[in-house]
């Protein structure tokens, strides 16, 4: 049975204004900089490719062991290793344009300044429509934390929001249980155009031989199928709860491996689905998940996926 005649019409999707070509994204630091990931996949296959969160100045990250498996995933204390934001200007940004792609920058930092100072610079680039904040990175030692209440999260998004003009800007929470809809609620109120979830749950993973923990920093974060369903469920609170009403869409993410994940979290409501371990073992997922959701919003009488965004029952 052939696929769709035209997937790219079915898959097209908006995310806060800005046309994709499809709804899969590759997820913060987990392809490179930003175009590495052409080396395994066609870039093509990606709605939008993010970054790896940039700051002001260049990291070295965390002591190894930074990467370890679990048995439901990976767990990760990379520690916002990246180039730093004049690199990223200068050696990164020229490579972008023609890519058959998107970027979405994702910014990272200390304290707000840093937010700011980032996100103002990623403003200018027109090969990168959207700026993700990473306000939940739990493998970095320093700074402050932006995502312990409303009031912490609402000043950061205000101010990034302030100074950058041009640019749709998405605001990336960690796994929230009952604080979900308040946080998502006062990241939209201060300015966010786009919302995504998750990113990696903290996580702790101990080598009882030699009684110390897998990786050099200690804690970790963890990713891949474990934290699959959590996200889901996180997903479909915040867009019944706020996002619905407000017009604002999520990108969900957190252990997609197959199409029906992705499809799973497009019934929850997310317009954009991220993919970020499953790339490190199965680079062609991006293209395989794009042909089984094409046949699954086919088979759903429908003509565009954005049609099945948040149409789950439950209970
Ligand atoms: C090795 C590694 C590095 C990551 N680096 C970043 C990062 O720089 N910025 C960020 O916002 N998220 C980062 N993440 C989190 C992912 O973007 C994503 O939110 C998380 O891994 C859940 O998705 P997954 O289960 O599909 O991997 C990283 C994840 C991994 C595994």
């Amino acid at each position: 049975m052939s696929v769709m005649a035209n997937p790219q019409s079915t898959l097209a999707t908006s995310l806060a204004g800005v046309t994709l070509t499809g709804p899969i994204i590759s997820a913060a630091g987990t392809g490179g900089t930003a175009t590495e990931l052409a080396d395994v996949l066609d870039l093509g296959d990606l709605g939008a490719v993010t970054t790896k969160s940039i700051t002001p100045e260049p990291r070295s990250g965390n002591a190894a062991m930074r990467v370890t498996d679990v048995p439901a995933g990976m767990m990760n204390a990379v520690g916002l290793m990246n180039m730093g934001i004049e690199a990223f200007l200068g050696d990164i940004v020229p490579g972008l344009g023609d890519r058959g792609t998107v970027f979405i920058g994702s910014a990272a930092g200390h304290c707000v300044e840093d937010y700011v100072q980032v996100a103002a610079a990623f403003d200018s680039i027109e090969s990168l429509p959207l700026i993700e904040l990473n306000l939940s990175c739990p493998n970095s030692s320093t700074g402050r934390r932006f995502t312990d209440g409303p009031a912490e999260l609402a000043e950061v998004v205000a101010e990034v929001r302030a100074a950058v003009t041009g640019t749709r800007l998405l605001v990336k929470l960690p796994l929230l249980f009952e604080t979900a809809v308040p946080m998502a609620a006062a990241a939209i109120e201060a300015g966010a155009d786009g919302l995504t979830m998750i990113n990696t749950v903290p996580a702790l993973s101990i080598d009882v031989h030699s009684r110390s923990s897998r990786l050099g920093f200690g804690h970790g974060g963890l990713s891949g199928p474990a934290v699959h369903l959590p996200a889901l469920s996180m997903v479909q609170r915040v867009h019944s709860g706020v996002a619905r009403d407000a017009g604002v869409p999520i990108i969900g993410l957190g252990g997609v491996r197959s199409w029906e994940q992705a499809a799973a979290f497009v019934l929850a409501g997310a317009t954009a689905v991220g993919i970020g371990t499953t790339l490190y073992h199965d680079p062609a997922a991006p293209r395989r998940i794009n042909r089984g959701l094409a046949r699954w919003v086919r088979d759903q009488g429908c003509a565009s996926i954005e049609e099945l965004v948040g149409t789950v029952t439950l209970g």
